[in-house]
């Protein structure tokens, strides 16, 4: 069979994909343009992970899953907490469908497991032979079983690092809410300046400075994305972080065209 060509990733948070304060509402309207951006940009070689937003978060902290079971109470948040990202994952795949582009669904819990949070064995051949044939992976922040604790929340950020270095990728594009990275909370401070480009050991040194921000996210927000991401920046991959509520920031991010983000290097 032929080599694959290096796909990018692309991840989808859920901050642009839901309503974050509102409970199990998509937004649809950006899904739906951001499946056509995909489509516009036309690449053959593309992973797609999508977050959680307002349908995996919300229970994943009412049954602290995050933290492993303790409780046989917490069963039926974990199996909540599946059904919804199940949910939210159907509304993205049938978007992109609709564009005509050839996803494949991938649930992350079916094929990994974790060990205390962090990805302990993942068979990516599924995925490998999906890319062969131009296919379109589409996978997603999971609860996932996990060997140690029984059970945990797996970031669609662990994911889309630990696969950036199976498939030896160049890029990973993270679409969220805000411009990029700021030197300050841009939410608290209007006039925080956004980092164009940042190499990792100034990266390091922001993330000393800037307190975790207060979330209702049980990965972290913006600080669990980049402490996610890091080990791919190490093994030398390029990763972009894009607003992708604005129109066409994606869509010319995967044109490899100048867009407004941050760009986290290597050196
Ligand atoms: C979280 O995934 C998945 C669950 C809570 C089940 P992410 O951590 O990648 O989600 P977002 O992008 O921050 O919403």
């Amino acid at each position: 069979m032929d080599r694959i060509i290096t796909p990018i990733i692309v991840k989808l948070g859920g901050s642009v994909i839901t309503i974050k304060e509102k409970p199990f509402t998509p937004n649809l309207s950006v899904i739906n343009r951001l499946a056509r951006e995909i489509k516009r940009a036309d690449r053959k070689s593309l992973i797609i992970i999508h977050g959680g937003g307002s349908y995996g978060h919300p229970l994943a902290r009412e049954y602290n899953i995050i933290e492993g079971l303790k409780d046989q109470r917490q069963l039926i948040g974990f199996s909540k907490t599946r059904q919804a990202m199940m949910v939210l994952n159907k509304m993205i795949v049938d978007s992109l469908i609709q564009q005509n582009i050839p996803t494949i669904s991938v649930q992350p819990s079916a094929f990994i497991l974790t060990d205390q949070g962090r990805i302990s064995e993942m068979n990516i051949s599924f995925i490998e032979r999906m890319l062969r044939i131009n296919l379109i992976p589409l996978l997603y922040g999971d609860a996932v079983l996990d060997e140690k604790i029984g059970f945990s929340i797996l970031s669609g950020d662990q994911i889309a690092s630990n696969i950036a270095i199976k498939f030896k990728v160049n890029q990973i594009i993270i679409c969220v809410d805000v411009d990029g990275l700021f030197n300050e909370d841009p939410k608290k401070n209007p006039k925080a300046n956004i980092i164009e480009e940042i190499e990792l050991d100034a990266l390091k040194n922001l993330m000393n400075n800037l307190s975790r921000a207060r979330t209702t996210d049980v990965t972290g927000g913006m600080f669990g994305k980049i402490v996610e991401l890091i080990p791919a920046v190490e093994s030398g991959i390029k990763v972009k972080i894009i607003n992708a509520k604005k129109v066409n920031r994606l869509y010319k991010a995967l044109k490899n065209e100048k867009v407004k983000g941050t760009e986290i290097k290597q050196r």
